[in-house]
C-alpha cells in the first residue's frame, strides 16, 4: 500500500511509521529526515533548506518535491511505502497525485496543547531518527537502536514550535479537507497511548484496503 502520514508537528507520524513500516515491510519516507541528512552532508539541497527548518518555515515546494520524486523512483518503494510529512501543502499534494497513487491518507490528530509538550520534550537519534520522550527516558542518554547520543533538534525549541504548528494550521491543515473530499481520509485520535494509536492505525489501513 501506498500510505500518507498527515498530522501536525509532534502528532507521532514518525514514531507510528517506524512502527507500522516495521509490521508492513514497507520502507518510511520521511522528509524532514531526509533534508536533516542533507544538510549534514552540506549538499545543495541541505543549503537551501537549513534556513527554512531553523525558522521552522516549509522548505520550497520544488526542493521537496524533487526530493520525493527521486526517492519514489527507488526499487525498495515498488511495494508500497509510508509518506511521512509529506505531502504538507495543497501544491505538494497535486504534485504527488502526478508521481503515485495514493491508496490511504492516516491524518493523526492530537490537540496543540498536547503538541508543545511532546516536542519540547523531544530527544532525538542524529543517527537513525529515532524519537523519544524525556518522560519516558529517565536517565538514559543514549539511542537503543544503535548507541547514538540522543539531542534536541534546533526546530524543537519553545518559539519553533509554535511557528511550526501556525505553519501547520495555515498550509498543511486544508489537506485534511484535499484528501477527505479524494475518499482516502481515515482519522485517527493520535491523543492516545503509543500502542493505542499504532492498533488505531492498522485497523484505519485494514478498512482501506
Ligand atoms: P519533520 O521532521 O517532518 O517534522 P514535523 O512534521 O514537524 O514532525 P515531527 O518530526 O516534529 O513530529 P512527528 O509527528 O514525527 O512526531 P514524533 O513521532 O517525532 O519536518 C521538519 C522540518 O522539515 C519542517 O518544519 C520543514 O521545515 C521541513 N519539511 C519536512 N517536510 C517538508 C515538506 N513536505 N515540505 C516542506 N518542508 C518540509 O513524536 C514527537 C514526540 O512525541 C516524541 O518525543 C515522541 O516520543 C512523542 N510521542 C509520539 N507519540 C506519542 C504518544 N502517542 N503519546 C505520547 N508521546 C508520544
Amino acid at each position: 500500500m501506498n500510505i500518507i502520514f498527515l498530522g501536525p508537528p509532534g502528532a507521532g507520524k514518525g514514531t507510528q511509521a517506524k512502527q507500522i513500516c516495521e509490521k508492513l515491510n514497507i520502507p518510511q519516507i520521511s522528509t524532514g529526515d531526509m533534508l536533516r541528512a542533507a544538510i549534514a552532508n552540506q549538499t545543495e539541497t541541505g543549503l537551501k533548506a537549513k534556513t527554512y527548518m531553523d525558522a521552522g518555515q516549509l522548505v520550497p515546494d520544488e526542493v521537496v518535491i524533487a526530493i520525493v520524486k527521486e526517492r519514489l523512483a527507488e526499487d525498495d518503494c515498488q511495494g508500497g511505502y509510508i509518506l511521512d510529512g509529506f505531502p504538507r501543502t495543497v501544491e505538494q499534494a497535486e504534485a504527488l497525485s502526478g508521481i503515485a497513487k495514493i491508496d490511504a491518507v492516516v491524518d493523526l490528530a492530537v490537540a496543540d496543547e498536547v503538541l508543545v509538550k511532546r516536542l519540547s520534550g523531544r530527544r532525538v537519534c542524529p543517527q537513525c531518527g529515532a524519537p523519544y520522550h524525556v518522560d519516558y527516558l529517565g536517565d538514559v542518554t543514549t539511542c537503543k537502536v544503535d548507541g547514538t547520543t540522543l539531542i534536541q533538534r534546533d526546530d524543537d525549541k519553545a518559539e519553533t514550535v509554535l511557528n511550526r504548528l501556525t505553519v501547520y494550521h495555515a498550509k498543511t491543515a486544508p489537506l485534511i479537507d484535499f484528501y477527505q473530499k479524494a475518499g482516502l481520509l481515515r482519522s485517527v485520535n493520535a491523543a492516545d497511548a503509543p500502542e493505542a494509536v499504532t492498533a488505531a492505525v492498522l485497523a484505519a489501513l485494514e478498512a482501506s484496503r
